[in-house]
């Protein structure tokens, strides 16, 4: 099979110069887009067809697709830097292909080759380089989202035989709207994420859904964030809305909860326990039961805990809330272990720490 080629149509851009800068001087999280989409479509009778890059705009969708009724949909979350020279680099976009088609797998979608994603984002990312914010203090960069959905208009309920493909792309500044001031995190014992067996470790919009309560929960507690403990047991911490979790000890310990199935398998969580473990510190994946961290909280003998993801990067967190009391991370402050792993990790973003590892392309 021969890869797919995203070419331009012949479209003008769709914001000007002088609105896009306006955008590009302060540009939030995910509340405006670019000039242009990367779209193809597969059906089970010919497969993948032709990309084509369009302009970004409404979708025409039959009431009746698939993906309104039963949420047969994935996507992922990636980001586009640009370094003091001008270039334009992705990280790791080979994980996000991967990852693609893991929850393509669980979410019975057809998988969308790593040749064709990369070449859907790289065709994206050079028809909207203008958007690619420049270089400054706060480490702004073009976030971007690829996702798959069930377009057929069927009403049955099995894999659709036809799927729509696109990737959209986003000016982001802070995920967080107070930056990377420490976070106030809630542990509900109301919801869960995901189960066991269900599709916790893939990325579809289900699992976003269904941290919404939680996270509405959180803020009547006046938490920033919300911590999901496993379906099962209830004791066991599982991630964060839509970001994993992280704990430093005293002793130099880096420890996050294992991939048990329900937890997503972030890329920036892969890149962290690389960036500990190259730095000497022990990194351990483990079952972390809630009670017995926010004892090793309270004891002192955990110092720093923080939350990760594409969108997150890396931020503090400072203290934890549940029905059963607070608990603050050692002073509520920004951990030093955590500040400079986000400074490693987005000095290699934006081309300031050297590329060590081949994670740019
Ligand atoms: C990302 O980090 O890219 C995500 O998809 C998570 C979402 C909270 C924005």
């Amino acid at each position: 099979m021969t890869a797919l080629t995203f070419p331009l149509a012949d479209a003008a851009r769709r914001v000007s110069p002088e609105e896009r800068a306006a955008i590009l001087a302060d540009p939030g999280f995910g509340q405006h887009f670019t000039d242009f989409m990367a779209h193809t479509r597969w059906t089970s009778e010919s497969g993948w067809a032709e990309g084509e890059l369009i302009p970004f705009g409404p979708l025409s969708l039959s009431p009746a697709a698939a993906v309104l009724h039963y949420a047969q949909e994935i996507f992922e979350g990636m980001k586009a830097f640009r370094h003091a020279d001008g270039s334009v680099w992705t990280f790791r976009p080979e994980k996000n292909a991967e990852r693609l088609q893991r929850s393509a797998r669980r979410l019975a979608l057809p998988e969308l080759s790593t040749e064709d994603f990369l070449a859907s984002v790289k065709a994206l990312v050079a028809a909207d380089e203008p958007w690619v914010p420049a270089v400054d203090g706060d480490e702004a960069s073009l976030y971007l989202r690829p996702f798959m959905f069930a377009s057929e208009e069927f009403l049955g309920v099995r894999a659709a035989q036809t799927v729509d493909y696109y990737v959209i792309a986003s000016p982001a500044g802070n995920y967080f709207p107070r930056g990377v001031q420490p976070l106030v995190v809630w542990i509900t014992d109301t919801f869960a994420r995901a189960g066991a067996g269900g599709t916790g470790a893939a990325k579809c919009g289900g699992n976003y859904a269904s941290s919404l309560l939680g996270k509405r929960e959180a803020a009547q507690h006046g938490a920033d964030e919300v911590l999901f403990l496993d379906s099962e047991s209830h004791t066991a911490i599982d991630e964060l809305s839509g970001m994993n979790v992280f704990a430093v000890t005293k002793d130099g310990r880096v420890e996050t909860p294992v991939l048990s199935g329900s937890i997503l398998e972030g890329v920036t969580r892969d890149s962290i326990l690389r960036l500990a473990a190259d730095r000497g510190y022990q990194v351990s994946e483990e079952r972390l039961i809630a009670a017995e961290l926010l004892e090793r909280v309270a004891s002192g003998e955990i110092v720093e805990m923080f939350a990760c993801g594409t969108a997150a990067v890396i931020t503090p967190i400072g203290e934890f809330r549940s029905a059963d009391g607070t608990w603050t991370v050692r002073d509520g402050g920004s951990g030093e272990l955590t500040l400079s792993l986000r400074e490693e990790l987005t000095g290699i973003q934006y081309g300031r720490v050297e590329d060590r590892y081949g994670w740019l392309t």
